[in-house]
């Protein structure tokens, strides 16, 4: 380790999108510009473009682009025709937006614990979770891993259950083979701005290659309504607009290599931790990680991340509240205990920069500054 590594102290942040932005500034800036020249600001050939181009990134017939990851999950949700009395298995461990839709369809959210490795959930944890009123499974793959999607198919498809993969952290992931969102009858994207695949505001899509369960979502998207004003379905507006279509058309010349640059900087902070207590990321066999979050589980977690607050490098928590211990959800009846695995990770997780233009030095920093603390028994 270098001692100008050592020394430096200027703050590390997250997730640092303005030196990504200097590095495409000089693509996205004309289309930017093509946008507002044509006025044409919701749908058109940008947003149809997009879709195009995002569905055969990720293997899949359809994309519908709508305008947030949970409007893709919602649309979706509503397109399979979720609602009272039905029930809907997901992780706990995970963001708020899919257990949320599922209430706000009024339906129930059944949450299952995730593998303590991976954080996703598996076939084996969501068996014992069926029940005759179970509508619809939502695997989510976390931090840009897939959930082992084999298992999970092979028992829903044994009770004929949709999945729906929540794959807004895993934009081109590779389980088995098969890409995020082309596994389940429906996968959901979101383009916010700290995804590998971000928007400049909010953005998500829905792949499929169900053709009768695409057209559904192309209407719920629209209130509904087609032709204008002849209204077939009660949707919403959830149209993506045309300026984020094209952001996203230009970044997803670089995803791969974005991702595979994130892969990199995880081969390395593994390198650094090695033979150290920090518990590094478990990657299943047979899967692929776009890295969206390198998230390490260490003891005394909370004084570490003080320690590094005050060292000036930024880390998240994701996420420090299951969802089946959420206020909101306090009428489901769950308590701690209920779900071991989940809430454990939630007490020892802590998520480290892993953007592509982090630096070998300043990677160093960080595992030095995590290493010290811990080695002083901080
Ligand atoms: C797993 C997961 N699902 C859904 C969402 C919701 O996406 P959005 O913020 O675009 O609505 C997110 C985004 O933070 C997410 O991480």
């Amino acid at each position: 380790m270098t001692q100008t590594a050592i020394k430096n102290d200027t703050a590390i942040p997250l997730l640092d999108l303005k030196a990504q932005y200097a590095t495409i500034r000089d693509e996205i800036r004309p289309v930017i510009d093509e946008v507002c020249d044509a006025q044409w600001f919701i749908g058109g050939p940008e947003v149809t473009k997009c879709e195009e181009e995002v569905a055969a990134y990720s293997d899949c017939r359809h994309g519908i682009g709508v305008t947030s990851g949970t409007d893709a999950i919602l649309c979706g949700m509503m397109a399979l025709g979720i609602g009272p009395g039905d029930e809907v298995i997901l992780p706990s461990f995970t963001f708020f937006a899919t257990g949320g839709c599922v209430s706000r369809l009024g339906a129930k959210p059944v949450f299952v614990d995730n593998d303590p490795e991976t954080y996703n959930i598996t076939g084996k944890s969501i068996e014992s979770a069926i029940t005759e009123r179970t509508k619809l499974i939502v695997p989510v793959h976390l931090f840009g891993q897939c959930a082992d999607m084999q298992s999970i198919l092979e028992v829903a498809d044994r009770r004929s259950i949709p999945v729906m993969e929540d794959a807004a952290q895993s934009v081109g992931s590779i389980h088995k083979g098969q890409k995020a969102c082309a596994m389940g009858r429906l996968g959901t994207l979101s383009f916010f701005p700290s995804k590998n695949l971000g928007a400049f505001g909010d953005g998500g899509m829905i792949l499929t290659n169900d053709d009768a369960l695409a057209e559904r979502c192309r209407l719920l998207r629209n209130h509904g309504g087609h032709p204008k004003y002849y209204h077939k379905i009660v949707g919403g507006n959830f149209r993506l607009d045309a300026l984020q279509a094209a952001v996203i058309r230009i970044k997803l010349r670089h995803l791969d290599g974005w991702s595979a640059q994130r892969a990199a900087n995880a081969a390395r902070y593994n390198e650094l931790f090695a033979g150290s207590v920090v518990k590094t990321p478990t990657i299943a066999d047979g899967n692929t990680s776009i890295y969206n979050q390198y998230v390490i589980r260490v003891p005394r977690r909370d004084a570490l991340r003080d320690h590094l607050t005050a060292a000036k490098i930024a880390t998240e928590i994701y996420y420090p509240v299951p969802l089946h211990m959420q206020e909101c959800f306090a009428d489901l009846g769950c308590k701690r205990g209920d779900l071991p695995h989940c809430e454990k990770a939630a007490d020892e997780v802590l998520a480290l920069p892993i953007y592509p233009e982090l630096t070998k030095d300043q990677q160093e920093r960080i595992a030095a500054a995590i290493l010290s603390f811990l080695n002083a028994g901080g």
